[in-house]
Order: C-alpha cells, then sequence, then structure tokens
C-alpha cells in the first residue's frame, strides 16, 4: 500500500519485479587472469555495462569539446535542417539530460558483465584459477551503483562501514586504487563470510592489506574519526527484495517490529558516523536495497541537517543523475528522487532495488 502510493502507476510493474526472479551480474576478478572468461561471456552475448558506460561518457565528452571548438556544426544544422521542432527539443534534451556532466567518471578497472535487457540467462558458477581464486562473483549488478559513485582514486583511504558479506568490499579492491582499505561489520558472523569471500577471490598479500573489524558502525569515531577520503555506508534496510519473497528472517515478522521501526534511526546514526569519519573534502556515499523514501531521502535530509547543526560540518549532496544516462541501458532508474538515485526493479531488468547518494563533507 505504502509503494502504491510512491510509485504510483509505476508500482504494478516494481511489485511484479519483486515476485520475480532477480537478475544478476558477473563481477570480473582483476585479481585472475580473464581472457578465457571474458571470450566466453561475450560468446554468450553479456557485456560489460560499466566500459559500455565509460565508451558513452567519452563519447558525450568528446562531443561536448567538439561543441566548444565549433567542429561538428555544420553537420548539425544540416541535421536540424527540415526535421523543426522535434529535434530542437530532442537536442535540448541532449544538453540538460542526455549528456552526463564534464566532470563524470567511472572506475572503468571495475568490470561486469550482464545479460541484455529481457535476456533471463543466468550465469553458470564461477570456476577457480591456477591459483585457486574464482573468476567472478555474482551479484546484483545495481549494487555496484553505489561504489562506482564513490569513485575511488589511487592511494586513497576508504572505509567500508557496513561490510559483510562482502560484494561491495570485493568491487572497492577491483578499483585497484584503494590506499587502505577498513571493512567493519557489527555481525562477527557475517564478517566470517566477508573474509571468505576475500579468501576466494583476493590474492594473500592484498588481502592482508585490508583490515577487517567487527565494531558497531556508530561507535566508528572513537575509532578513526576524520581519517578516511572515501566512506561507503551501506545499512541494513528491510531488503524489499528479501522481504517480499523469504518467510527466514523477515524484518516484517511481527517479532521484529520494533527493530523495524528503529531502522531509520540506526540508518541516520550510520551515516552520521560515516561523515564524521570523513576527512574534509572527502566523499560518503550511503546505499539502501529499500524503495522507502523514509530510509532513503530523508535520512539524508536528517544527516545533513544534524551534521550542519550539531557538527558545524557543510555537506553538499551531489547530483548523480548522469548515472541516470550512463547506465539506462542497463537499469531502470526512478525519475522523481528528491535526492540520490533509485534502481527500481523491472521485469525486463531485474535489478535492485538499490538506492545511493554521494556527499561530501565541506
Ligand atoms: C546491506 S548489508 C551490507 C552489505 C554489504 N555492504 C555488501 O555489499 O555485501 C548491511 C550490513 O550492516 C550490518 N550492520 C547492522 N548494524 C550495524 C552496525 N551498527 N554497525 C556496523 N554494521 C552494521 C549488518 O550486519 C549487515 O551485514
Amino acid at each position: 500500500m505504502n509503494y502504491s502510493l510512491q510509485l504510483k502507476e509505476l508500482w504494478p510493474s516494481v511489485r511484479a519485479g519483486l515476485l520475480c526472479e532477480r537478475k544478476y551480474g558477473a563481477l570480473l576478478n582483476n585479481f585472475c587472469p580473464l581472457d578465457h572468461i571474458t571470450q566466453e561471456l561475450e560468446l554468450l552475448n553479456a557485456t560489460d555495462f560499466v566500459s559500455e558506460a565509460c565508451k558513452k561518457a567519452q563519447r558525450s565528452q568528446g562531443s561536448a569539446a567538439e561543441e566548444e571548438t565549433g567542429t561538428g556544426e555544420e553537420s548539425r544544422s544540416q541535421e536540424r535542417f527540415g526535421e523543426g521542432r522535434i529535434v530542437m527539443q530532442a537536442e535540448m534534451m541532449t544538453q540538460a539530460e542526455m549528456s552526463p556532466p564534464r566532470h563524470a567518471s567511472i572506475s572503468s578497472k571495475i568490470k561486469c558483465y550482464t545479460f541484455p535487457r529481457g535476456d533471463i540467462t543466468r550465469f553458470r558458477p564461477a570456476r577457480p584459477d591456477i591459483l585457486g581464486l574464482l573468476n567472478y562473483y555474482l551479484m546484483d549488478a545495481a549494487s555496484l551503483l553505489p561504489v562506482l559513485a564513490l569513485n575511488v582514486q589511487p592511494d586513497d583511504f576508504v572505509l567500508d562501514l557496513c561490510a559483510a558479506p562482502g560484494g561491495k568490499t570485493l568491487a572497492l579492491l577491483q578499483t585497484g586504487a584503494c590506499g587502505h582499505l577498513a571493512a567493519n561489520d557489527v555481525s562477527i558472523c557475517r564478517t566470517k563470510r566477508l573474509h571468505q569471500i576475500l579468501y576466494n577471490y583476493v590474492p594473500t598479500e592484498i588481502r592482508k592489506a585490508v583490515s577487517v573489524t567487527s565494531c558497531d558502525g556508530r561507535d566508528w569515531e572513537q575509532l578513526g574519526g576524520g581519517t578516511f577520503h572515501k566512506v561507503l555506508v551501506d545499512v541494513p534496510c528491510t531488503t524489499d527484495r528479501h522481504s517480499v519473497m523469504e518467510e527466514e528472517n523477515n524484518i516484517f515478522h511481527k517479532r521484529r517490529t520494533k527493530e523495524r521501526q528503529m531502522l531509520p534511526m540506526l540508518q541516520l546514526q550510520l551515516l552520521m558516523a560515516g561523515i564524521l569519519a570523513t576527512k574534509p573534502g572527502g566523499k560518503v556515499v550511503y546505499s539502501t536495497c529499500s524503495l522507502s523514501p523514509l530510509q532513503n531521502e530523508h535520512v539524508i535530509e536528517r544527516a545533513v541537517e544534524i551534521a550542519e547543526t550539531q557538527f558545524n560540518i557543510s555537506i553538499h549532496v551531489e547530483d548523480l543523475s548522469h548515472f541516470r544516462t550512463l547506465f539506462q541501458d542497463t537499469f531502470s532508474f526512478f525519475s522523481d528522487c528528491r535526492l540520490g538515485e533509485l534502481v527500481l526493479p523491472h521485469l525486463t531488468a531485474n535489478f535492485g532495488p538499490m538506492y545511493f547518494c554521494k556527499l561530501c563533507r565541506v
């Protein structure tokens, strides 16, 4: 009932997506030899959606540069001629909505293969290479968007505050850019799964440089405040896809009512801890796999307000709308998010839900 009010006419299709089998992406493991596996995936008609988006960004930046230098003008005026208003409108849209901004950069080192829209082929399980490392990790491809939004730069100190079971930690390592990576999760048994993923996918010398802890993320400030360039806050949430399908551990179960009601408060506290762990000028990406504005935009708004009033910290919420343009071939985005971006499940592209929002500690 709640989501039908929020998503209106989109809800029946989102609901159908949630009730059907989800789609996976295969995050390639850069620590393995990859020639063979990329060939194999491409033969199956899967493509690396990250490199496709990079190419798209480069093309649009190239044509923006052309526009600045005046080249290409002639061909465009020929295109305009005779097609009147429709072309003009398309052009206005090109500039306002379709071109990613000049600063839009995404890490091209992360490679994730997905099958095209409407293709529901399943990936076969990953295989180990000669050193015993698995060649890809199957995950909801939309889970990579918060990592791409974080845009880790060489030698960045990175904190993954709620890291287990570790899909996003693994993606952060695939950038090859983390100067230091701290991966934390309050749950000891889930942290064991994180260790297992690192063991299965990451060579020993790199694995040893990741510091894995099991602290309550809300206390992080006491452990290392203001020291990170990039912080990922991938909070516990109502995990909507799991909640509509699974009985076990369901957050909507009566006995978990209190815990569910307290989620936005926990999320806010974790986001505040993430903000305080960031250096001035550093970035925080907040993410959930819920459709709920109470767990998404509202948490952002409250955190920005508290940072300002209680800690005298200014926060700038970054515009990520270029993600919609770059990744629209792979994901269905909600176009009415007040802050951040939301991937909606859809039968032809059944990823998500995934909400992500990027903050800069000014
Ligand atoms: C959405 S999951 C994280 C998924 C993970 N980032 C990944 O990509 O695999 C949320 C995690 O938050 C952890 N968590 C819950 N409360 C926490 C707290 N107070 N401090 C740190 N982690 C917490 C849960 O144990 C859970 O593993």
